[in-house]
């Protein structure tokens, strides 16, 4: 029984007296939304009561492109509508990852050891197992389902970990060279600092942070801008009818109106582990304090999604 389905039961069997049970049942459905906000992980089969794991897990699609199975759709995050376009995509959003890298002089062969912040079902990472020999590389998620999927398929040889919303990393301090978070700051909203000063606490002196976000070059593509040859690709990417909805609902919304006209430096809507938010890049980075130096900022790098890449000073 699910917390909300357990509270109405003991409600209405009378656990509570009926004179003050009205009062009470709504002060506790009303804090149902933030104790699930602060619950912090979307569990594994977060409406059963219990649930096993299989000893031996069902066969998975397989493509001879790649040497790991691919995950079922429902972890493929909305990114894509065919194996092809899945695994293209993230082959695209690695290399110009790699390629960033290593326009800052920190080829990503050197980093030492690697960490994916909000790896979902694993679009990106599966496109590092050529450094797995020399490097030790990790995913996190607060997603539990997409979690047991990579350590079922992909671990060996990365590793995998189910973490929470809270800014916690359960590393040791300055034990990475490289931290990245696909489309990850694009759903954090209060926190934003605090996550930085986490990623800084973990990453070594030198040490890359790389992460992509929607901010005001994002917006000039939602309103038509952005290189043609792009768009057609992550339009195609998301399916035509998905990336239209977004749009609808993105313009209808006051907050991303005001943001678009430069009259917000951000603006999230929905909230905590439901937010979708905007960030205009410098003032952003401004907030983050001394401890990180800016090496690029580059639209379109993920999709319309600006890629940032900051070294720890
Ligand atoms: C839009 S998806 C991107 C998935 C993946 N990075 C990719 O490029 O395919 C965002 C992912 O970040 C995860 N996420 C959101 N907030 C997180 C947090 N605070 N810590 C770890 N993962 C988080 C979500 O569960 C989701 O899997």
């Amino acid at each position: 029984m699910n917390l909300k389905r357990r509270l109405r039961h003991y409600l209405n069997n009378r656990i509570v007296k009926p004179g003050i049970k009205e009062g009470i049942k709504e002060a506790i459905l009303s804090a149902i939304p933030t104790v699930q906000h602060i619950a912090a992980i979307f569990p594994h089969e977060a409406e059963q009561p219990s649930y096993t794991l299989p000893a031996y897990p069902g066969e998975m699609r397989r493509h001879p492109d790649s040497p790991f199975p691919i995950p079922p759709d429902p972890l493929w995050a909305h990114y894509c509508t065919t194996v092809e376009t899945y695994l293209q995509s993230g082959l695209d959003d690695t290399t110009t990852m790699r390629r960033l890298l290593l326009d800052s002089g920190a080829p990503i062969e050197q980093l030492g050891r690697i960490l994916e912040l909000g790896v979902a079902g694993g679009r990106l990472i599966r496109h590092l197992v050529d450094l797995v020999q020399q490097q030790e590389i990790w995913g996190l998620d607060v997603w539990a389902s997409a979690i047991l999927w990579c350590k079922e398929y992909l671990s060996p040889p990365f590793h995998f970990a189910t973490t929470t919303v809270a800014p916690h990393l359960p590393f040791e301090d300055r034990s990475f060279g490289l931290v990245f978070a696909g489309s990850v700051w694009t759903h954090i909203d209060d926190l934003v600092e605090a996550w930085a000063l986490e990623v800084h606490r973990i990453l070594r002196p030198g040490g890359r942070l790389y992460f992509t976000i929607n901010d005001r070059a994002a917006v000039k593509v939602f309103e038509g801008g952005g290189l043609p040859e792009n768009r057609a690709r992550y339009v195609e990417r998301v399916r035509p009818d998905t990336w239209s909805d977004w749009l609808k609902l993105l313009k209808s919304h006051s907050g991303y109106q005001r943001f678009a006209r430069g009259d917000a430096q951000m603006v999230t809507m929905g909230r905590s582990t439901q937010a979708h938010v905007m960030w205009d890049v410098d003032y952003l980075l401004k907030r983050w304090g001394p401890g990180w130096s800016i090496c690029s900022v580059t639209p379109e790098a993920y999709g319309h999604q600006t890629g940032v890449l900051l070294a720890r000073v």
